[in-house]
């Protein structure tokens, strides 16, 4: 099987990074880390990865079935290559930033119907946009597009924490664990932070912008990739079986509950 194959992509693919590339600007994102860090409702893990179940990924063209199958294939993938156990729960948790659908709204592009605003490969804003970007043809769409150069806004090697990155379920999550004080460790946050800066870790992109710290997490996120794109195959799994060997790690580095 051939993954990420655009070229063949449905319209739908096509229209949601469209959309992306037209809406996010500077000031949108900023607007949504401040509209969304707020996590005042409390879910258990058991219902965080039951509110994925009505979540299509609409960007996704290799995979049309729920995604806690998706979660699942890639925590199986990096489980029967030996990793360690806080690799595997990355694996597991890594797309749990989608259940933004359930406080978010169609203008926001955050919701089931528009999901500008979760789902695609991200790219940094503030700066000239990559050719490398998925659908390069959409780049000059950006809100900000006169006002970027190589550097833009930023410093040389200021860190890629320190980049405004499109919106998405990546950072969500990522600023979700933050929140909940997990025992996560923080290369493993990373990682879900930057699994979908696709022209950074596929494409070698922003080289000037990282940071020493950014080499370490470069390596990780993609080990990580490798898991998360090969394991995608329309097959079924045995969720609750799986759920006995995953729930003492959850419970390990998480908890019962997620603030959300
Ligand atoms: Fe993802
Ligand atoms: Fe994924």
């Amino acid at each position: 099987m051939q993954f990420r194959n655009y070229n063949d992509a449905n319209d739908t693919v096509k229209l949601n990074y469209q959309k992306q590339r037209q809406n996010q600007s500077l000031d949108y994102v900023k607007n949504m880390s401040k509209k969304y860090n707020q996590f005042s409702t409390k879910l258990s893990m058991q219902d965080c990865f039951a509110s994925l179940n009505n979540f299509i990924d609409l960007s996704d063209p290799d995979i049309t079935l729920p995604n806690i199958h998706h979660l699942l294939q890639t925590a199986e993938a990096i489980r029967k290559d030996n990793q360690p156990d806080w690799l595997q729960l990355i694996g597991l948790i890594h797309d749990l930033g989608k259940l933004i659908y359930l406080k978010g709204c169609n203008e926001d592009g955050t919701s089931l119907q528009e999901q500008w605003g979760i789902v695609g490969d991200t790219y940094i804003l503030g700066c000239e946009l990559p050719e490398t970007n998925i659908y390069k043809e959409y780049n000059k769409l950006c809100p900000d597009i006169n006002n970027q150069t190589k550097y833009g806004i930023y410093e040389q090697n200021c860190g890629l924490d320190n980049c405004y990155i499109t919106y998405g379920h990546d950072e969500y999550l990522y600023q979700v664990l933050k929140y909940n004080k997990t025992t996560i460790p923080q290369i493993g946050l990373d990682i879900i932070r930057y699994h979908s800066l696709y022209p950074w870790h596929k494409y070698n992109e922003y080289q000037h912008l990282m940071n020493e710290k950014d080499i370490e997490v470069l390596k990780w996120t993609k080990l990580f990739n490798k898991y998360d794109l090969y394991s995608k195959e329309d097959n079924e799994f045995h969720i609750d079986n799986l759920m006995l060997y995953y729930t003492p790690i959850i419970e390990k580095y998480i908890g019962t509950y997620l603030y959300i």
